[in-house]
């Protein structure tokens, strides 16, 4: 099979990559090959995952495809097998295998996969097929989702005392997306955010602190959904206002990866499809966001339109900078608004990296106690429903 002649980078498709790996002594030394993974066809973008989580932990790969097209762009290089309706498809793979000792073949499509199957048990090339076939994993992560989402079914009965009217679908609908979206908020979290916003009443739904929007696209969903109000999300996404002053040297450190100008982008996208006529948002600290919240009621924002706020919150969540005086003033300015049936959500009461929302939450339920109905925690954050 003619190869196209290139310089050699460190980690081509088509050639095997020895991994080095350092040993207990420190010193760097060629892995004993466990030789290479074909991917084939890698028309579809479970291939290019594949490669790049291969790549990432030292395997090689050897990456081929029957056609050259807008899929394959992706592969610096590309090694041509036949079709595999062609008749010398099989010479041609042994061959393959041959050449790359490939000992491992992922196929991620469903057709190509199962007469792979066929194929190698009948010729014994010596690959293993890796994984299932790609219908079969799609059917196998549903069937997980929907464990998952019966899981957490009986806690949002439970925790919004059985005023939740979503079904098992719908649950598993919002976990799913959720989960699809970058975001450190638990699924656990997210199933009591279902339970509270299933139990609250009308009002703005308020969120401090949106990253990428894993936690606003939940929020957006279900106020959409049980008609609970218009959504605000509010964040600087500015690298210095995000720098949480109290956290330990290497927690400040782990914030430069973050470019905030793309996370905002992140933001924007993953809540447009979601957003309907009843979402806006602040690119603003939350202080500078209150003055406008408490002065205006309308907020317009870039490709969400404009928005009014009855300025009575039904849903305030709190997970932006979480400095102990950043939190205190995010609960002193916009605890008041919650209306009684409302809910306070504060994230990471519970947390490694400092106490700034546990001091403020216990304080708050210190002061507030006798007006507050329900509290519990659950994936680390502090959950008030406030006496209706
Ligand atoms: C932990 S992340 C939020 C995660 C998000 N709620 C989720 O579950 O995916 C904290 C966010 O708070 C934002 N932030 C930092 N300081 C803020 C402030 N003063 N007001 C509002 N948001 C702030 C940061 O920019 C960051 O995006």
């Amino acid at each position: 099979m003619p190869r196209r002649p290139s310089p050699a980078p460190k980690h081509r498709a088509d050639r095997p990559v020895r991994s080095r790996h350092t040993d207990r002594s420190g010193a760097n030394r060629v892995a004993a090959s466990s030789g290479a993974t074909l991917i084939f066809p890698a028309t579809v973008p479970a291939a290019a995952r594949y490669v790049e989580e291969a790549r990432e932990r030292g395997e090689e790969v050897v990456v081929a495809a029957s056609v050259r097209g807008e899929e394959t762009l992706g592969f610096e290089e590309l090694i041509l097998l036949p079709s595999i309706y062609d008749a010398d498809f099989a010479e041609r793979l042994r061959a393959l295998i041959a050449a790359h000792d490939i000992r491992r073949i992922f196929s991620p499509v469903a057709v190509v996969h199962v007469f792979l199957r066929r194929l190698l048990a009948e010729k014994a090339f010596g690959p293993r097929l890796v994984g299932t076939t790609p219908v079969a994993a799609e059917m196998e992560s549903f069937r997980r989702l929907l464990r998952e989402a019966e899981r957490h079914r009986g806690f949002i009965a439970a925790a919004s005392e059985g005023r939740s009217r979503l079904d098992l679908l719908e649950i598993a609908a919002i976990l799913r997306q959720a989960d699809r979206l970058y975001g450190q908020s638990s699924a656990v979290k997210i199933a009591a955010m279902i339970a509270v916003c299933a139990d609250t009443v009308p009002g703005d739904v308020v969120e401090i602190g949106s990253l990428v929007g894993r936690t606003a696209f939940v929020l957006a969903h279900l106020a959409r959904r049980l008609a609970i109000g218009p959504v605000l999300a509010i964040d600087p996404w500015d690298a210095g206002a995000a720098l949480q002053k109290d956290a330990a040297a290497f927690l400040k450190d782990s914030q430069d990866s973050w470019d905030f100008e793309l996370c905002f982008q992140d933001f924007v996208t993953n809540l447009i499809p979601v957003a309907g006529n009843g979402f806006g948002f602040l690119r603003m600290p939350a202080t500078e966001a209150y003055r406008r919240y408490a002065a205006a009621g309308r907020v317009e924002s870039p490709w969400f339109g404009p928005v009014d706020y009855s300025g009575r919150i039904s849903v305030l969540h709190i997970d932006g900078n979480h400095d102990f005086a950043a939190v205190s003033a995010d609960c002193a300015l916009w605890v008041p608004h919650i209306v009684p049936g409302g809910w306070l959500i504060l994230d990471d009461y519970v947390w490694a990296h400092g106490d700034g929302p546990q001091r403020v939450g216990d304080a708050l339920l210190a002061r507030e106690g006798e007006r507050i109905e329900r509290a519990f925690v659950c994936g680390k954050a502090l959950f008030l429903r406030f006496r209706p």
